[in-house]
């Protein structure tokens, strides 16, 4: 396949895998090129190369690209000010120093019957979230990093790789006032990426465990590729290869032990691709001890098209 007719299917570019971590920032920064390969298994750096530097900073993003990722995922959630940002929780504790910086402005909730602190994204303003740390693997190879909002995800990104950007959900947003998907709308629409091809060197899947949110996001006037992701609770997997196809998705995202070949070749008979999540070295499936071995056997012999891995440089290019 050339260039011109994959990107016209969904503009995918790709890179040269390095090994890491062995390389410094500086090293990673000096590399980067924006000419990069044709790829058709499709490498999306979940929340960046997050098994090697903070997840979702830029930091992770920018080692995501040199390491070949295709896309780049980023979780969105929203600050108390209307902000998009990229953070995979709803509350701040896991991934920044919130603890020591707002010691009092801890809600409480119950956790598995104890009660346990927390700081929710959406009672912080962006100017607050900025003063926070983001991330624990510095190790020294990583500058000191914050929390990015979307748009300095979209600045550092584009051109050099594509995005996979997830609506994380929280009923506090309605509540709040903010409209989501027509926040993301018009982040993309302001970018000039609301459309597909719209910036070949930027190729964009859209992802969501919601089917109704996506459809919110067409209705706000996005025509952009959607990436339906099923929870491993899901019972009926081969079902909602159905419902993919009625609502038009192209794209489903199961979690990967359900990415059997036979789902696989339903999804594929129906016109749907698969994405499955999540490859990293803690969460390897059953039977497989290396985790390249672990992705080559769900790309080629399961034959999915794309996967999320924390490892990008792990991922096997054939
Ligand atoms: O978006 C794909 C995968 O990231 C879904 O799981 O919880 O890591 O966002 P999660
Ligand atoms: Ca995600």
């Amino acid at each position: 396949m050339n260039r011109r007719s994959f990107l016209k299917s969904l503009s995918i570019a790709g890179g040269a895998a390095a090994v890491l971590p062995s390389d410094t920032w500086a090293t990673i920064t000096a590399t980067m090129k924006p000419d990069r390969p044709v790829h058709n298994k499709i490498l999306v750096a979940h929340r960046g190369a997050s098994s090697y530097a903070p997840e979702n900073t830029i930091p992770a993003y920018m080692l995501a690209i040199k390491q070949g990722a295709d896309l780049v995922e980023q979780d969105l959630n929203i600050t108390k000010d209307g902000i998009l940002v990229c953070i995979h929780d709803v509350s701040l504790e896991a991934t920044t120093n919130i603890e020591d910086v707002f010691p009092d402005r801890f809600e409480e909730k119950t956790v598995g019957g104890k009660m346990v602190k927390t700081w929710p994204i959406h009672k912080f303003t962006m100017a607050e979230i900025k003063q926070l740390k983001a991330g624990s693997r510095t190790d020294g190879q990583f500058p000191a990093t914050t929390i990015p909002t979307w748009q300095e995800a979209i600045d550092a990104i584009r051109g050099k790789a594509g995005l996979c950007p997830e609506i994380k959900s929280l009923p506090e947003y309605k509540k709040l006032g903010f409209d989501m998907e027509k926040m993301v709308a018009d982040t993309l629409r302001k970018n000039g990426l609301d459309k597909r091809g719209a910036d070949p060197n930027t190729p964009i899947v859209m992802q969501c465990f919601h089917h109704d949110r996506m459809l919110a996001l067409r209705k706000n006037g996005i025509d952009l590729p959607e990436l339906w992701l099923r929870s491993k609770r899901v019972k009926d997997v081969m079902g909602d290869i159905k419902t993919a196809k009625k609502l038009k998705f192209e794209w489903i995202g199961p979690y990967k032990t359900d990415a059997t070949k036979e789902f696989v070749d339903a999804a594929h008979a129906a016109g749907i691709k698969v994405m499955p999540y999540t490859f990293r070295p803690a969460d390897k499936a059953e039977g497989f001890t290396d985790l390249r071995a672990e992705m080559a056997h769900y790309l080629y012999d399961n034959g999915i098209d794309a996967l999320f891995t924390d490892n990008p440089d792990m991922f096997p290019r054939r």
